[in-house]
């Protein structure tokens, strides 16, 4: 605990000082390059991301829930880097959700259609597989999302780009990511791409804080 509040406090310096970040968290924290399905697939097997499903892992993604549904009454939702599909536990208790979810994993999209099964089969919500980097998603959404997923993804802008065309008039990019050097640099680079319209931190008991935001295009 006292390491992650340790590691907590550079990471909110870092936040508004990106050489702070550059200095203390890089080495340290760089997160991994491309990882191909089947590293994934053997991470989901061996466990290493049941802890995401623990309740004090999911303050940002009830966060990011509310941000965007805030003020609707129905929301088309497409989530990349969905994994077993958590987010969608704090998702689905708003209320006219639509969801696709989309991630690279097998292993992870499998257990998340046995988690939803009965959503699937009322037709609100579909799993798929696929590269988030460029899925082709077909129709429009009033929230894309990436929940601590963008460091794993191409080119962020044109990642960016790619999806912007499947956002609804008033649509917005959603994102909730840890602070580490590598995320914190996409951040800077997606400010400088869309008009930011939320933006928090939130921050665990244990130490763990992520960034949670909103982005409109700046077409609109
Ligand atoms: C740290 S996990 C986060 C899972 C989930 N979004 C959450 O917040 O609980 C990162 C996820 O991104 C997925 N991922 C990594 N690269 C991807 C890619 N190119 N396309 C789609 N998903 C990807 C992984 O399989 C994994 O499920």
């Amino acid at each position: 605990m006292a390491y992650f509040r340790w590691r907590r406090a550079i990471e909110l310096a870092a936040l508004d000082r990106p050489w702070v970040g550059e200095l203390l968290l890089r080495r340290r924290f760089e997160k991994p390059k491309f990882t191909p399905p089947e590293g994934w697939n053997a991470e989901y097997e061996r466990g290493e991301y049941d802890r995401l499903v623990r309740t004090e892992q999911r303050h940002h993604h009830r966060l990011l829930a509310g941000l965007i549904t805030d003020g609707r009454q129905a929301t088309k939702v497409l989530e990349i880097g969905c994994g077993e599909g958590v987010f969608l536990e704090s998702l689905k208790s708003h209320q006219g959700v639509t969801y696709l979810g989309v991630d690279i994993s097998s292993v992870a999209i499998e257990r998340a259609r046995v988690r939803f099964a009965k959503e699937i089969a009322a037709g609100t919500v579909r799993f798929d597989v696929g590269d988030g980097s460029a899925y082709p998603a077909q129709k429009n959404f009033d929230a894309i999302v990436f929940p601590e997923c963008i460091e794993y993804l191409d080119d962020i802008v044109e990642v960016m780009d790619h999806y912007a065309c499947f956002l609804n008039t008033g649509g917005q990019i959603g994102l909730s990511q840890w602070m580490g050097a590598r995320p914190l640099r996409l951040w800077r680079r997606l400010k400088a791409w869309g008009k930011v319209t939320n933006q928090a931190v939130v921050s665990a008991d244990w130490g763990g804080a992520w960034l949670v935001a909103t982005l409109a295009p700046r077409r609109d």
